[in-house]
């Protein structure tokens, strides 16, 4: 087939729009990255688009429209919710999964009784949009696999010969692809990070938003506070397998690979640069051509990656090394998208922990840590002990240690009396569900005790509660899930303003 390279121009687009209304494959620029556009209507059409990229036909598409209206043409319902941040982020990088319409093709949502729909800010996609006279379904403009394109040569090496035509008009101001929102539950759920963050969608909503473990936790592999012990240890992981499955079936996949071998680095700013070095001299050493990636900035890293990728290919790079970003804002989608591009190949750089670093406070002295447990908690508790101390935490044990029976209020009340005395700074205590344990040391004034089974609960009792104690259940939960939790609240911050407020509510209770 031969493809049609066009231009951004009104008779272009006509052009465009007549391919799209008949039944072909043009690609198009956005925002984000480049799309691989078919009629989202017309089941014939998008067959074709997941056969052009090569992509596993589950894999639901993004419905593109060009005016708002068009959502309450495919959405079964659209609620306040919906409104509000389609009239907040719309034309704009942002993906609400929504109840479909039976108008919207099996084919078009992988099956799904939901689809993702987009209103692009890119005016090139939205005149293409409206001219084509329907909604177009569009997945990235990459083979299956490959790095999203952002540039128009990227789309033209992957598509050539594939599809009928490409807008070959301006690289994509964004550089990742839209935030995906789940909006059919009471609290938005975002399974895929872009550029309009969580916090960007919690301010316009009023409320909390979430974030589907399986990204949280596919990010917290590499996540920068995890490490501080003298030793560089190595994760390699590339199935991906053992985090929750995603609920966006696109976020399950290998996903914006380069063909070159590529390893993150994360840990503090200097022991990363210096890893990096390091390894970098060993490869070349060997006689391997390496490229390294090191970002200042995470919107400027989420506008460049994927091109990077590409460039580090197109030189025929053998080994990528780059450089974690912190997690947080437009960094925790890029993270998203780097750990994934790495096949999970995550390198925790260490190195003495630093005075700012997390087993020390603010003045730069060491935290104590105080912990107990039952006879059903004590082997957890053990296990974090170890974690905790290899991060350089003091701890003081104040038991059990063994596995006969005793009664938890004690320990409890122990736990929560050295964190509200001072004589520690927090606190970690189990039993075999965690809930006991936590309700003894909750009954000690000024004790923030969280009860959690989940990473994101670790996180969220830290910037929400700012919880100076958490529980865990040795028998509900598993010991690396467990450190995980604990890293999570660890590496978190308190956000204080109305969460301050409200903590100040706790005290006076
Ligand atoms: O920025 C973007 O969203 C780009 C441009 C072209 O608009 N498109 C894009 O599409 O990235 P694609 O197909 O590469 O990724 C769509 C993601 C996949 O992870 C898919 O599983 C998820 O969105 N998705 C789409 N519809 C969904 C649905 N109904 N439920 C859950 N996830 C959905
Ligand atoms: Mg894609």
């Amino acid at each position: 087939m031969e493809t049609l390279i066009l231009t951004a121009s009104p008779e272009d687009i006509r052009k465009a729009a007549e391919i799209i209304a008949s039944g072909g494959l043009v690609a198009f620029p956005t925002e984000t990255v480049y799309g691989l556009g078919a009629n989202a209507l017309d089941p014939e059409a998008v067959g074709k688009v997941y056969r052009a990229k090569g992509r596993p036909s589950d894999n639901p598409m993004i419905v593109h429209i060009a005016f708002p209206d068009g959502l309450g043409e495919l959405a079964g319902q659209v609620t306040p919710d919906m409104e509000a941040l389609a009239a907040a982020f719309w034309p704009g990088p942002l993906t609400m999964v929504v109840p479909r319409k039976p108008v919207v093709p099996d084919v078009t949502t992988g099956g799904l009784d939901t689809v993702g729909v987009r209103l692009p800010e890119s005016e090139a996609a939205r005149m293409l949009i409206a001219a084509s006279g329907c909604p177009i379904a569009a997945p990235s403009a990459n083979l299956s696999g490959k790095p999203s394109p952002t540039r128009a040569e990227d789309v033209i090496a992957d598509m050539s010969g594939r599809i009928d035509a490409i807008i070959a008009g301006e690289p994509s101001r964004c550089g990742i692809e839209s935030t995906v929102v789940d909006m059919t539950g009471e609290v938005p759920v975002i399974l895929r990070p872009g550029v309009i963050t969580k916090e960007m969608l919690s301010e316009v909503l009023g409320k909390p938003v979430g974030v589907d473990p399986a990204v949280a936790g596919n990010v917290s592999r590499a996540d920068a506070q995890g490490s501080s012990a003298g030793t560089i240890t190595v994760h390699r992981d590339s199935s991906l397998t053992d985090t929750p499955v995603p609920k966006a079936p696109g976020m399950k996949y290998k996903h914006y690979a380069p063909d070159a071998e590529m390893k993150v680095f994360a840990g503090p700013e200097e022991a990363v640069r210096s890893a990096i070095k390091a390894e970098q001299a060993a490869l070349e050493a060997a006689g391997r051509k390496v490229r390294t990636l090191i970002y200042e900035d995470p919107a400027r890293a989420a506008r460049n990656f994927y091109t990077d990728l590409r460039c580090c290919d197109a030189e025929g790079a053998d080994v990528i090394l780059a450089a974690a970003l912190k997690a947080e804002g437009v960094g925790f989608s890029v993270m998203d998208r780097m750990v994934r591009s790495c096949g999970g190949n995550i390198v925790i750089a260490g190195g003495k922990p630093a005075a700012r670093g997390e087993a020390f406070d603010k003045g730069g002295r060491e935290m104590i840590v105080a912990m107990a447990a039952d006879h059903a908690g004590y082997e957890l508790k053990n296990a974090i002990k170890d974690h905790l101390r290899e991060k350089g935490f003091k701890i003081v044990d104040l038991g059990t240690n063994g596995p006969e029976s005793v009664d938890y209020p004690a320990y409890g009340k122990a736990c929560g009396e050295a964190v509200a005395s001072g004589k520690a700074d927090i606190g970690v205590v189990c039993c075999g569900s965690g809930i006991g344990i936590s309700i003894a040391a909750n009954k000690v004034h000024g004790v923030r005790c969280a009860l959690c089974t989940s990473e994101e609960m670790g996180r969220l009792c830290k910037e929400h509660n700012n919880a100076n104690i958490i529980a865990l259940g040795g028998r509900l939960t598993d010991k690396d899930l467990a450190l995980r939790i604990v890293d999570a609240w660890l590496g978190a911050e308190f956000m204080g303003g109305k969460h301050q407020r409200r903590i100040d509510q706790l005290d006076e209770i």
